[in-house]
């Protein structure tokens, strides 16, 4: 677990050295507040959503919070969309993904260098009532995302693990605006 001394440390590791990020899933839960952090790092990053289950309000929300605790209230918005790109595409085809990978602004063009791979269909019930549509977006998309970000030679491309080790109480966060102290992690078979 990282300390949060750790964590700072961390941010300023990268804040230290502006990246280019695609962040996918990026209008959900976990990509909306990665795309908040890494924008109050003055990170470049792409966010990639289809809204099958996330929200416009996330991605408002994330740029507001980034704003209000980094001054952008008082940049212009050609100062935002110099960090800030969003494509609205599904990861179930290969070509978007690809396309995901290069930051285009204006004239200006970059590759990615991280991916955060967010994007997903939860809940085991969906996947129960319809596997065929949980596994494209989890099986079929996970692999577009792979097979481009291997082609585009990223750096790195993270991806969560598939089991949230957490005890989800009606309580548990799923929103941007609800605090995690509700969630508890589970104890680990040894404790
Ligand atoms: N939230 C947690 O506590 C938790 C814990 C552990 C792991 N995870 C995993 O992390 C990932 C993200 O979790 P979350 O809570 O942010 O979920 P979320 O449902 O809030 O976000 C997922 C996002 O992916 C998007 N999406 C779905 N299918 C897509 C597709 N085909 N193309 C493009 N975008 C698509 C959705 O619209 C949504 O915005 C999931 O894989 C989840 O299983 C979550």
């Amino acid at each position: 677990m990282l300390t949060a001394s750790a964590y700072e440390t961390v941010k300023e590791t990268i804040r230290a050295t502006p990246r280019t990020w695609l962040v996918t899933g990026a209008a959900g839960f976990i990509g909306s507040n990665l795309l908040e952090t890494l924008l109050s790092l003055n990170q470049r990053v792409i966010g990639l959503d289809n809204f099958a289950t996330g929200h416009r309000q996330n991605l408002q929300a994330a740029l507001d919070d980034a704003g209000q605790s980094h001054g952008w209230i008082r940049r212009s918005r050609s100062d935002l969309e110099s960090l800030y790109c969003f494509i609205e595409g599904d990861i179930r085809n290969p070509e978007t993904c690809r396309q995901a990978m290069t930051w285009q602004s204006g004239s200006r063009s970059l590759p990615v260098d991280y991916v955060l791979h967010q994007a997903a269909l939860g809940s085991v019930p969906r996947s129960i009532e319809d596997p065929i549509a949980t596994n494209q977006a989890n099986i079929d998309g996970f692999l577009n995302m792979l097979v481009a970000a291997r082609d585009a030679k990223v750096r790195r491309f993270v991806t969560p693990r598939a089991v949230p080790p957490m005890a989800i109480t009606p309580d548990c966060p799923r929103s941007r605006t609800r605090s995690a102290s509700h969630c508890h992690p589970m104890p680990s078979p040894s404790t």
